[in-house]
């Protein structure tokens, strides 16, 4: 039996769920927990093949619980390529695929390259710039998945993200929306290459979540993605950037994430 079918083996057996929704958490993002009812949790390290989380703010386990009486599967933590291994999370997002996701949400803290965003703000990702030099996709194809050139020219849902900005006009919760940069990490960019994205056109920067996108939209599943702005990037201000200023940030941020993310779900599953 392959790790695949081991890990849904033991998440059928712990709930009869059957979510349509996942939700990865980024850095500073697991208030949200606190906000699913009726939950069952699994530890990353009781599922085969699921990655070892080893950095603060990302504690590694699997909830299959209801946020605002939706049913959803939310993964609470996530691995990085700085962790050293780019296949880390082709497993969990696998799983999820077999599992029956159609739709993943993606959260992530990231450094605010575009100066009109504030530390505490929210960005929705419109699209990305992979500055990874690497890809979870190397390597043989598994055809059962998808194809060996996956099509990303409506990477983030451009439905999703229309739903997304009218909830949160109602709720008027300011969101921008922008083109996220992910680098390879670990270190945090030097001022000239924060400049040099800019030039490019990107909006926010981070260590995450494109590979996460790109797994997922090679096997079909639609990805909504939202960057919480947790620090000004490099280079803005004079203040070195640190792990624990980004947390402390993604706390602050984290009320609008959670009404945000718990009335988007509501939303789409009831239409
Ligand atoms: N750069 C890269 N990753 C990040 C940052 C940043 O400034 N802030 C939070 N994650």
């Amino acid at each position: 039996m392959s790790d695949i079918d081991k890990s849904l083996e033991i998440i059928h057996k712990l709930s009869d769920d059957k979510p349509e929704i996942g939700i990865i958490l980024g850095s500073g993002m697991s208030g949200i927990c606190n906000e699913i009812n009726s939950k069952i949790s699994i530890n990353y390290n009781d599922l085969p093949g699921f990655p070892k989380t080893s950095v603060d703010g990302h504690k590694g386990e699997l909830i299959i619980g209801k946020l605002n009486n939706v049913p959803i599967l939310c993964l609470n933590g996530r691995s990085h390529f700085y962790e050293g291994d780019n296949k880390s999370m082709v497993l969990p997002i696998r799983v999820l695929k077999n599992f029956g996701i159609k739709t993943l949400i993606i959260t992530n803290a990231a450094g605010g390259i575009n100066t009109e965003y504030l530390p505490g703000s929210l960005m929705l990702i419109k699209d990305h710039i992979n500055f990874q030099s690497s890809n979870p996709l190397v390597g043989k194809n598994n055809d059962t998945y998808g194809p060996r050139f996956p099509d990303l020219s409506n990477a983030y849902d451009q439905l999703l993200r229309r739903r997304i900005a009218d909830i949160a006009k109602k709720l008027t919760i300011p969101l921008h929306e922008g083109v996220y940069l992910a680098c390879l990490g670990p270190n945090f960019e030097t001022p000239a290459e924060i400049n040099a994205f800019r030039i490019l056109g990107a909006d926010a920067v981070g260590m995450s979540t494109v590979p996460e996108v790109i797994l997922a939209r090679h096997c079909d599943i639609r990805v909504l993605a939202i960057s919480v702005i947790t620090n000004l990037a490099a280079g803005i201000t004079s203040e070195p950037i640190t792990h624990q200023e980004t947390l402390a940030n993604a706390k602050i941020a984290s009320k609008n994430m959670i009404s945000l993310i718990s009335n988007f779900v509501y939303k789409i599953s009831n239409n």
